[in-house]
């Protein structure tokens, strides 16, 4: 049976108009005003905007680190994402040491499989570049519809590669046809840094920020930038925290290079002065890179709305405080590194995006949705509403009020970086390919999210 959604308004990365939406069989087959067929589910959705999914092209579900695993796995994590807005994630693949990339890709469609509740394609975190690696990428794109690579040049001893491995994968990267992805702190200086403030007996969260300042940021992002530029690859630089690393990619892109970069949630609206909480609370905030000074937030938003950063990932990585944040309460560097946020990036954007005036409606469906399916290879299956394309759509309630807060959530950590945050605005349904996977912040049973093979964009 078709749906029709009637009296809303169509938003899209570049036109707002009112028309309703006709879909059936997981695609829109219909914009515009027309009769509906006595079969047709008509669905009133006067005063909503009718947003394209949210695609989070950075997410963290199931992952082991160190000795502990997030606190959010496809299950949960999706379903929290769902209600927020999003029907389609980007999850990072990640290769252990000494394993294919095959291997990386088998566990982590056994993490997803049959568990998402919204779509998903996974990035492949590479951290161990071998020669049958090498081979591996040459093919990952065709083969498994895997459009993207990414390599962190933090993490010493775990996941950091070093500059030859980045060059080598951007090379490899022109013909096979996907995007790199880095990680941009210099690991390092970081790594010197936590041994001089652990000589000092420096322990607690702060000294987590204090030991990544944001030259080490900008350094690791001019130095990919070089290497791409060398290379003649496009990069895509994930979670730009600061101005410093901003206006590096301000300035490759004034040149004319293909640099694209994301940033998240945490950068836009929260602080350094969060590590000043006091006792050991501060551990809720340590991610990397580190909440930076205020004064960044405003050349984020100006990054975003003048098309310097692409979109905005939530680099949802949970750890509960209670036994995984407290792992590091002797010692800061032991804290798991990562914060929550998959279900509120969406909110967070509309309300301290859109309402506060920072975007407008257009650009706030480009850096949630669109941006992100054309770089990865989603578009115009998503990223988009248009006739042709999955029925991802957000009946987002403008009217609705709440206020964020933990003990609402579905994401399955006990904080939320956001606690007392006011949110205005609030999907009314959610539909992934048709089906309503959410209605008044409600999640249905049963997961129906499927693994989504990308194209190639190159
Ligand atoms: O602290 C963070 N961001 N943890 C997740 C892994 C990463 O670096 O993206
Ligand atoms: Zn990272
Ligand atoms: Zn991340």
């Amino acid at each position: 049976m078709a749906k029709i959604l009637t009296g809303g308004t169509i938003v899209t990365a570049l036109e707002t108009y009112q028309a309703d939406i006709r879909f059936e069989n997981g695609k829109i087959n219909a914009i515009g005003f027309f009769p509906a067929q006595a079969s047709d589910e008509i669905i009133a959705v006067d005063g909503c905007y009718l947003f394209p999914g949210g695609i989070d092209p950075h997410t963290h579900l199931d992952l082991a680190v160190g000795a502990t695993r997030t606190a959010d796995d496809f299950f949960t994590g999706t379903k929290a994402a769902a209600v927020g807005g999003t029907t389609t994630i980007l999850d990072f693949a990640t290769q252990d040491k000494g394993k294919t990339l095959q291997e990386a890709l088998q566990v982590w469609h056994q993490k997803a499989n049959g568990k998402s509740f919204i779509d998903y394609g996974f990035h492949l975190a590479v951290c161990d570049l071998t020669t049958s690696v090498k081979v591996e990428l040459s093919s990952i794109a065709e083969s498994e519809g895997v459009t993207s690579v990414k390599l962190y040049l933090a993490y010493k001893n775990t996941m950091q590669v070093d500059d030859a491995a980045l060059l080598e994968v951007l090379e490899i990267s022109k013909k096979a046809g996907f995007l790199v992805c880095v990680h941009c702190e210099n690991g390092d200086l970081i790594d010197s840094f936590v041994k001089q403030a652990q000589a000092k007996g420096q322990t607690e969260p702060k000294y987590h920020a204090k030991t990544r300042p944001a030259f080490v940021e900008r350094e690791a992002t001019a130095r990919a930038i070089a290497l791409a530029e060398f290379a003649r690859a496009p990069l895509y630089v994930v979670h730009v925290s600061s101005q410093a690393a901003l206006k590096e990619i301000a300035a490759a892109k004034s040149q004319g290079l293909a640099i694209y970069g994301e940033t998240c949630p945490q950068y836009l609206l929260l602080d350094e002065s969060a590590y000043e909480q006091p006792g050991f609370a501060s551990a809720k905030y340590v991610m990397s890179p580190p909440l930076r000074a205020k004064d960044n937030q405003e050349f984020l938003w100006q990054g975003l709305s003048q098309s310097l950063l692409a979109t905005v990932g939530s680099d949802h990585c949970s750890f509960n405080f209670a036994g995984q944040k407290e792992l590091g309460r002797q010692d800061f560097s032991q804290i798991p590194n990562g914060g929550p946020g998959i279900e509120n990036r969406f909110g967070l954007l509309y309300t301290y995006g859109v309402m506060a005036g920072h975007l407008t409606l257009n650009q706030f469906v480009a850096v949630t949705s669109t941006n992100a399916a054309k770089l990865f290879g989603l578009f115009p299956q998503k990223g988009t509403i248009a006739v042709g394309s999955d029925a991802d759509i957000v009946v987002w309630d403008p009217a609705v009020r709440s206020i964020i807060s933990a003990a609402k959530q579905q994401q399955n950590v006990d904080y939320n970086l956001y606690e007392g945050f006011r949110q205005i605005g609030a999907p009314r349904y959610v539909f992934l390919r048709g089906e309503k996977i959410v209605a008044g912040g409600i999640a249905v049973e049963e997961p129906q999210g499927k693994y989504i093979k990308r194209q190639r964009t190159r």
